[in-house]
């Protein structure tokens, strides 16, 4: 039986994504976080850079609309872009093709490091933005070069909060994505992925890696029986010191929810 053979399994394919999601350390803790502060989220929600939709399901049940829109000349290079899952709306330029105040969340999930003028694009954020809306966004601190030639940046929690202040919105809530140990072990698993079983073609017929441009890379097969369990105890391991050890300083990136300035009182937390 063939590898290829195995993945048209459905019932496989479940179970390898499920596997995959669990060793993927920073999708698994990006999901968390989400799933952590989708009940903020109400109305009308717009989700900005939203590629394949991936956290559609996550806030439906708390929003009355959920629409997902797309940057034509950034959205083109990606895998995402072959995909069934589509925005339903593809925008060129820097405007976002929207009246003012009128969605009551925007989520923005990994799209700031894309984009070369990301102070533009928190301000056309913030003009959708209700006046008591709430943004939520998702940037990286530390992470490999991906969707080349469109990464530009990476993110602290202080930078965003001068975007945000420029763009009239201020920082409620700041939530780490995992600390030192989750770092080291995403770097590695990336590493014995993409590197030494060449799973990156593969990974993308099961839905992942989207943002990246479209492969065929064929699979060393014969290193997954290695690399497999090596991946999971990474994982496993990251996940247990992230817990016994915290170290805050390190990071794979940050969720941050902001608000209008002058509509709360809270701090950054
Ligand atoms: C790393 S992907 C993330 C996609 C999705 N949010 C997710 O988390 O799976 C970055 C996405 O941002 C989109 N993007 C970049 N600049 C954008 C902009 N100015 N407006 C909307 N989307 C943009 C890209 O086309 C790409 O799909």
């Amino acid at each position: 039986m063939t590898i290829e053979s195995l993945l048209a399994s459905s019932q496989v394919r479940k179970v390898i994504r499920g596997a995959s999601d669990w060793v993927d350390l920073q999708w698994s803790v990006i999901i968390d976080l989400l799933k952590r502060v989708a009940p903020q989220a109400r109305g009308r929600l717009l989700d900005v850079g939203c590629g394949t939709r991936p956290y559609e399901q996550i806030f439906l049940p708390f929003v009355t609309e959920y629409l997902g829109v797309e940057n034509e000349g950034t959205f083109s290079a990606t895998a995402a872009s072959l995909d069934s899952r589509k925005p339903d709306l593809v925008y060129s330029g820097d405007r976002l093709p929207f009246e003012d105040r009128s969605f009551d969340t925007v989520l923005n999930v990994q799209v700031l490091e894309h984009t070369p003028r990301p102070g533009a694009l928190i301000n056309e954020m913030s003009r959708v933005l209700k006046d008591d809306g709430i943004l939520i966004l998702s940037a990286p601190f530390q992470f490999r070069l991906h969707e080349q030639p469109h990464d530009y940046f990476r993110y602290s929690p202080h930078g965003l909060g001068v975007l945000f202040a420029d763009a009239g919105l201020e920082i409620t809530e700041v939530l780490s994505h995992g600390g030192l140990w989750r770092v080291i072990g995403h770097k590695l698993n990336t590493y014995l992925a993409l590197r030494v079983a060449k799973v990156a073609g593969m990974a993308q017929g099961m839905g992942k890696l989207s943002h990246e441009t479209a492969t065929s890379e064929k699979a060393r097969v014969w290193t997954l029986p290695f690399v497999g369990p090596a991946m999971i105890g990474i994982a496993g391991a990251a996940r247990l010191m992230d817990r016994l050890a915290p170290e805050p300083e390190e990071t794979l990136g940050f969720v941050v929810l902001a608000r209008r300035a002058g509509t709360t009182s809270r701090g950054p937390t």
